[in-house]
């Protein structure tokens, strides 16, 4: 089968690695890649949004599948163009994306479905939006309804950050269209996690957890970045929550998206966190999580391939998923200065050593090619995955990779793993 791969960073990589081990598979193109992804894929200068260009590539070269990984395309409707012109994709069509991209229907969703999640409201209007936070308590925490490239959400600590951050989103419109409604939210406290999931519309099969550390610097300081690093399995996720998970949170997603008519087929991803009063969805997103993949595919034991045809098929009850019982930690190494000002273009060290080292994998996020050399090309450059029988050897291996790798200005958490 030859199958295209939408998108550009560490999770596309991940994708693509992963086919790549599938019999089935005999070509895999991405479009637009980045240069480590050549290593497994041939590389289609056509950008993840452009669908004419995709639909056109699809059919010319005869594709059997498309996977989509990012979630600005699926949120667009890049699913139902392709299906409108007969071919085959993996991912939700826009009707069902949209429990990313919008935090004001997903909200309404859980709320309607008894899908446990902090309390909140939702507000088009900036003085009715300010008299709500006048009367509430603090923190609050104020989330852009739209796609904000992860950084729409705002927690306030007081009156004058949550008017000020209301100002941001709904008069200054930081974060343009997506601030045209705005969620308030009550602040919850606990162990956050990610659980990505398989779903064909009616059945949904979880993956193995895996929890990220979304700050830029060492004892989550620093500001929200897309993630500096993640490890699989969380250390807090036991067989029990799992199951009650499934019961109060997984099925009923997939239940309620099918009786709004919103059938979803493709990852849905739970943000969670484990409160006092048990766990609760902090997000959806409609896709696999950038750098969760990094950790949690590398465990997968079954063909990725067959798994994403059951699901397209809506025969995922048919398939036995199956784990590696490890773990993995993925270091992501960053250009000095991410999520705000950095430099790109500068020359990256110690590839080739790093490949020789057992249980070590590079995945790239941002990189390109310059004169037969490997340069930084974007905020996350690289993420080392390390593998290991426990956490701990994980991430003492991920470690030790990092360390052979270098570039100008690298910048990674010494913590990942760690809490
Ligand atoms: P999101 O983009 O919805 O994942 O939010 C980004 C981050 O903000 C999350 O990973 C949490 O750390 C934090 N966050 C979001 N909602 C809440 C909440 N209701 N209470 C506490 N923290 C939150
Ligand atoms: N790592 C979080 C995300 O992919 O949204």
């Amino acid at each position: 089968m030859k199958v295209l791969v939408v998108g550009s960073g560490g999770r596309e990589h991940t994708i693509c690695w992963k086919l790549a081990q599938s019999l089935k598979v005999e070509k895999i193109f991405c479009a637009p890649g980045n240069a480590g992804i050549s290593e497994v894929a041939e590389i289609v200068n056509i950008g993840a949004m452009d669908f004419e260009a995709l639909i056109e590539f699809a059919k010319k070269e005869k594709i059997d599948l498309t996977v989509v990984g990012m979630d600005d395309p699926l949120v667009a409707g890049i699913v139902d163009r392709f299906e409108r012109e007969g071919l085959r994709i993996f991912g939700p069509r826009a009707n069902a994306a949209i429990i990313e991209g919008s935090k004001a229907f997903s909200k309404e969703l859980m709320k309607k479905y008894n899908i446990p999640t902090a309390k909140y409201e939702t507000f088009e209007s900036y003085e009715k939006a300010v008299e709500y936070v006048k009367a509430g308590d603090f923190p609050v925490v104020l989330k852009a309804d739209g796609l904000a490239l992860g950084k729409g959400v705002l927690i306030c600590n007081n009156l004058e950050e949550a008017i000020d951050g209301l100002q941001t989103i709904m008069v200054d419109k930081k974060f343009g269209e997506s601030g045209n409604k705005v969620v308030i939210e009550e602040f919850l406290t606990g162990q956050e996690m990610s659980v990505l999931s398989f779903c064909d519309g009616k059945t949904i099969v979880p993956m193995v957890s895996a929890q990220d550390h979304k700050r830029a610097l060492d004892g989550d300081k620093g500001l929200n970045t897309g993630g500096m690093g993640t490890f699989s399995p969380s250390r807090v996720y036991s067989e029990e929550i799992a199951k009650d998970c499934m019961e109060k949170i997984y099925k009923p997603t997939v239940e309620a998206l099918s009786k709004e008519g919103r059938e979803f087929k493709g990852i849905i991803f739970f943000g969670l966190m484990l409160t006092e009063k048990g766990m609760k969805v902090i997000e959806y997103n409609a896709r696999f999580g950038d750098p969760e993949t990094q950790v949690v595919l590398p465990r997968l034991k079954t063909d990725l391939l067959d798994i994403f045809e059951a699901c397209i098929d809506g025969k995922l009850e048919e398939v036995d998923v199956k784990w590696e019982d490890n773990a993995c930690a993925c270091v992501i190494l960053a250009s000095g200065g991410y999520p705000e000002k950095y430099e790109k273009g500068y020359e990256i060290f110690g590839l080739e050593d790093i490949k020789k080292v057992e249980n070590t994998i590079v995945f790239h996020s941002g990189t390109a090619f310059k004169d037969g050399k490997f340069i930084t090309n974007g905020g996350r450059v690289l993420g080392v995955t390390g593998v290991g029988k426990t956490l701990d050897e994980a991430i003492k291996t991920a470690y030790n990779g990092v360390n052979l790798v270098d570039f100008k200005d690298k910048h990674f958490r010494k913590d990942i793993g760690i809490k």
